[in-house]
């Protein structure tokens, strides 16, 4: 039997489309930006997420089939993000797929992003022991979990207000670097020194996490500061952040014995937070798990892998958008 799966993945602001083979091997893979539309509004503008994903999407699909050499006909499924998202960005994925399965011929997967993002560290190759502590940081999402297995997963704690990429963004915009600011505030960290004292927030308040407290903080900074130095702001800023998610990260480890500390999601990209995480292990005896950085973002090959996991357990939620999906739903 076949056992090709294509994804699709338009969840937020980017149109993505991938194939993957039954070992897991991505045969292709097509990231549709948005970013030049978001970037002059400094975020993005739900409404023009939606209609771009209405013109980027059926390209994708062709460009996709063509760099795999695949026929629709060669497909065992397709894969789509049901939610967490914008739901007009999932809702074009969503119709999409729906429209293709029926003209195709095939089933119609829904999938759990952030089952998604678990996913993508195993991309082109298995890499995840069992049990393993996963720290998710993406624009949406943070949160501890614990993983026995692919698909038996544990919500330890996450945060009650903004999550970490969105934080860095909005730290990006006040330094004038740009949307998305995460890259950015995180390279021009290397060339400052953490000399403001800004807050840990919740250091030692278990496993849950708030980050709202720390971005005003950054903004009074900036309002309030005689002198204002950008690169000792984004180098103070990230060591907060970082003493943050490892202490907590460190704490979950300790209370779930693991195996292996895994990062998933857009901030898994942080040359910070992938150097502070290796010397967390080396301490604590765990391997550390990271997907390569292409799969740290948003990406359907993701999708497409979580599908695989879905269909070993014969279960397939519908293509029906749900926006309140957590780690533990399918
Ligand atoms: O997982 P993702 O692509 O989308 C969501 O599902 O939200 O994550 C995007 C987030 C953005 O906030 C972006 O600024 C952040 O990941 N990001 C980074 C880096 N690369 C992307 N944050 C810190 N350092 C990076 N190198
Ligand atoms: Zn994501």
């Amino acid at each position: 039997m076949n056992d090709i799966i294509l994804g699709i993945e338009t969840s937020c602001d980017d149109t993505a489309v991938a194939i993957v083979n039954s070992n897991g091997e991505v045969l292709s893979s097509i990231v549709s930006s948005q970013t030049d539309i978001h970037s002059q509004f400094g975020g993005i503008y739900p409404e023009f997420a939606a209609r771009e994903h209405v013109v980027a999407i059926i390209p994708a699909v062709n460009e996709a089939l063509k760099i795999a050499n695949v026929k629709p006909d060669d497909l065992r499924a397709i894969a789509v993000t049901r939610g967490p998202g914008l739901i007009g960005s999932l809702l074009t994925g969503l119709h999409t797929a729906t429209g293709l399965g029926l003209g195709w011929n095939k089933p119609v997967i829904g999938i759990n992003h952030l089952r998604g993002h678990l996913r993508s560290v195993d991309i082109g190759k298995k890499r995840v022991k069992y049990p393993a502590i996963i720290l998710l940081v993406s624009g949406g999402h943070t949160f501890l979990a614990y993983m026995e297995s692919t698909t038996k997963i544990k919500l330890l704690g996450g945060t009650r207000d903004d999550s970490v990429g969105e934080t860095y963004d909005k730290v990006g915009r006040m330094l004038g670097l740009g949307y998305p600011g995460g890259y950015a505030v995180d390279m021009l960290a290397f060339k400052g020194k953490p000399t403001i004292p800004f807050p840990r927030p919740m250091l030692n308040k278990g496993l849950e996490f708030s980050f709202s407290g720390l971005k005003s903080a950054v903004s009074r900074y900036l309002l309030y500061s005689k002198t204002v130095v950008n690169e000792d702001i984004a180098s103070s800023f990230v060591q907060s952040v970082m003493e943050v998610l490892i202490k907590k990260s460190q704490l979950a480890l300790k209370k779930y014995p693991s195996k292996a500390f895994v990062i998933v999601g857009g901030v898994a990209a942080s040359r910070q937070l992938r150097t502070e995480a290796a010397k967390l292990c080396e301490k604590m005896n765990v391997e550390l798990c990271l997907p390569p950085i292409r799969w740290a973002t948003d990406n359907a090959a993701m999708i497409a892998l979580a599908a695989r996991d879905y269909l070993n357990l014969g279960i397939s939620p519908e293509p029906e958008p749900d926006l309140r999906l957590t780690i533990s739903d399918f």
